[in-house]
This record gives C-alpha cells, sequence and structure tokens, in this order.
C-alpha cells in the first residue's frame, strides 16, 4: 500500500491546501479601501460599504471590490449608485443611491487596478485625483459619470496606456480636453465627457484614437473646428458634439465614412453646406445638424441606399428646394426641415407619406405635401 499512498496523498495535500493563487487582501490594499471609504459618505440607510470590514477578505467579501487572481492585488473597484444588485436593489426595487464626499488619493495606492467605477452618486464632489494618471498604469476602465466632480481632467491622462473606456460624463469638470488622450490610439473604444463644462478645442489629432467607436462630448463649451482628422477614424460610429460652441465646416469626409452611424452636431455655430457625401451614406441613421448655421441648397444626394431613422436639418440657414432625391430614399423617419429658407414644392413619395406640416414649418415659400396645394 505504501508504495501507492505517496502520491496519492501529495494530491490531496495539493488539492486542499490553499491555492498558491487564491487571492487575499494586501493589507497596503484594505488600507487604501479603507481611506477611500473614509472619504465617502453614503445614504445610511444603503449598506454599500457594510460590507467592508477589517476583519473579512477584500478580495472576497466586500461589495465592489475584487482581486487579480494572479497578483492578488485589487483590481477592481466599482460602485454604481443606479445599479440592480441586491445591494442597491433590494427586493427587486431599484434605490438611486447618494453618495457625498470625494475621491481621495488613496485610489492611486491601488496600483494594480484595471477596473475604478464609481458612477452615478450625483454629490461626490472635488477633483479627480491626478496620480490616477500617473499610478495606475494597468487601468482599463475609468467611469465616474453622475457625479459632481469639479477641476480638470488629468493632463496626463494620455499615459494610460491600456485603457479602453473614459466616462467623465455629467459632472462639472472644466478646462480642456487633455491633447495627451490622442496617445491612446491603441486602446481607447469609448470615450464619454459629455454634459461639462469643457472648453478650448476638440484636439486636432483626434482622430489619431483609431480604436475609438463612441466620442460623446456634447454639452460642453468646446469650441473651434471639428478636427479634420474625425473623417479618418476607421471604427467612429458615433460622433455626438451637440450643444458646443463650434465653428467652421462639417468636414465632407466624414460622409465617406463606413461605420458611421450617428452624427449629432446640432446646437453648435457650424457654417458651410451640408456635405452631399453624409446624405448618401448607407449607414448614417442619425444625422442632426439643427440649430446651427449651415446653408446652401441640401444636396440632392440621397439614394435608395439612403436610411435615416433621424434627419434633423432644422434651424439653419438651407436655401432652395428640398430634393428630389429625398423620395427615393429606403426610409427617413423623423425628419425636420423647418426654420430654415427652402422654397419650392415637397416632392411626393414614400417617405413623406407619414410627414405632418410640422416637419416643413417656418421656411421661405415651401408648399405641396402636407402643407397643401401649390397655388
Ligand atoms: C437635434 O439636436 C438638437 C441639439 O442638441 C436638439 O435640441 C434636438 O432635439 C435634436 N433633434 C431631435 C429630433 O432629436
Amino acid at each position: 500500500m505504501a508504495a501507492n499512498a505517496l502520491p496519492l496523498l501529495l494530491l490531496v495535500a495539493l488539492l486542499i491546501a490553499p491555492s498558491a493563487h487564491a487571492a487575499s487582501c494586501s493589507a497596503a490594499d484594505r488600507d487604501a479601501l479603507l481611506s477611500i471609504r473614509a472619504a465617502l459618505s453614503e445614504d445610511a440607510h444603503l449598506g454599500v460599504f457594510s460590507s467592508w470590514t477589517a476583519t473579512t477578505d477584500c478580495c472576497t467579501n466586500w461589495y465592489g471590490v475584487a482581486c487579480d487572481p494572479n497578483s492578488g492585488r485589487v483590481a477592481y473597484l466599482s460602485l454604481r449608485g443606479e445599479a440592480e444588485d441586491a445591494v442597491m436593489a433590494p427586493a427587486g426595487h431599484p434605490t438611486s443611491g447618494v453618495m457625498s464626499g470625494y475621491v481621495s488619493d488613496a485610489v492611486c495606492h491601488l496600483d494594480h487596478l484595471s477596473t475604478l467605477v464609481l458612477a452615478d452618486w450625483k454629490r461626490i464632489t472635488g477633483p479627480i485625483p491626478s496620480c490616477v494618471a500617473t499610478s495606475l498604469p494597468f487601468l482599463r476602465v475609468l467611469e465616474l459619470p453622475g457625479n459632481a466632480l469639479t477641476g480638470d481632467i488629468p493632463a496626463s491622462i494620455g499615459t494610460l496606456s491600456r485603457l479602453t473606456v473614459l466616462n467623465l460624463a455629467d459632472n462639472q469638470l472644466k478646462g480642456p480636453i487633455p491633447t495627451s488622450i490622442t496617445a491612446l490610439g491603441s486602446s481607447l473604444k469609448h470615450l464619454d465627457l459629455a454634459n461639462n463644462r469643457l472648453t478650448g478645442r476638440v484636439p486636432p489629432d483626434f482622430g489619431n484614437l483609431a480604436m475609438l467607436s463612441r466620442a460623446l462630448l456634447a454639452r460642453n463649451r468646446l469650441s473651434g473646428p471639428i478636427p479634420p482628422s474625425v473623417a479618418s477614424m476607421p471604427r467612429l460610429a458615433d460622433l455626438d458634439l451637440s450643444e458646443n460652441q463650434l465653428t467652421g465646416s462639417i468636414p465632407a469626409a466624414l460622409g465617406s465614412s463606413r461605420v458611421l452611424a450617428s452624427l449629432y452636431l446640432g446646437a453648435n455655430r457650424i457654417s458651410g453646406s451640408v456635405p452631399a457625401s453624409l446624405l448618401g451614406n448607407s449607414g448614417l441613421g442619425i444625422l442632426n445638424l439643427s440649430r446651427n448655421a449651415v446653408d446652401g441648397a441640401i444636396p440632392d444626394a440621397f439614394t435608395p441606399r439612403s436610411y435615416f431613422t433621424l434627419l434633423d436639418l432644422s434651424r439653419n440657414r438651407l436655401t432652395g428646394a428640398v430634393p428630389r432625391s429625398l423620395a427615393t430614399a429606403a426610409y427617413v423617419g423623423h425628419l425636420d426641415l423647418s426654420h430654415n429658407r427652402l422654397c419650392g414644392t415637397i416632392p411626393a413619395g414614400a417617405p413623406f407619406d407619414h410627414l405632418d406640416a410640422a416637419s416643413f414649418a417656418s421656411n421661405s415659400c415651401l408648399c405641396g405635401g402636407p402643407l397643401g396645394k401649390c397655388t
């Protein structure tokens, strides 16, 4: 028996011994987390932090925390004020959590973090610690939307060479979009900085972000032109620059994109004409140029492949007629050409059948279709 038992015993010992890779909280990480917790205060009834106790393992027992199985270090910290888990939605009723306080610099001691999410807590204030950009080299996901953060976006954000998601939307951030961000060309896929107080230009080299598929920069105070480099972004599907102070014209080459699905440029100070290439682009389903100073005629460039769920060109300075080719489009859901200087007969055709007069209101001399007979 003895001859065979040794390997068996070894095997059993290996199976029951704690794995060398099992994560258990490092003291430094636990201290950093407790400092982060001390800088935040949650609504008493929430209990987000009630599992964060010194006697339990932060890697396995703390709400919103997880460790890397190899290094044993904290790799994941994610607290969402509008989650649907057992803590945030007890008994299945989602609560909208509120937390106040600030983001402690201690977050930078979690130097193996790959995900940092503190989202939708509404009252977390103060700046984003600038050390986040320099001390967290493994960071892939940085999401701090829906708080009341102030100050600038850390200037060296571009040193986070693994960053794929940057979402700082719905805060009170000011200052520029750091030009360093364009160094993230091989990583950044999703950028949401909407609804802040950002000023200055969209970085001219923005087009270097070759992996970026969503760029949401609406509702800021950005000025200057739309950088022509955006037209050469191979993966850009959604570009939202609405409600800024952008000037200049729409880069015509944007219309040649094979991936662009939505383009929101409404409520800026954009001039020049509507690029014909945008109207004939079969992949572009949403085009909103409303509330700008776009002039000239609407290009007669729709094709049977044009398919718009939303086409809003209202409140510009468009002249000429409603192009005949619009009647050949495969589909036009919501069309708004109101508040321009259009004139002439509205063409007949399927895309126009479901539209009402509001789509054409306040122009110079349009008639026909829902506006009634031309006299
Ligand atoms: C187009 O964009 C403007 C500015 O953001 C907005 O006010 C308008 O509602 C949008 N149009 C549609 C149909 O959503």
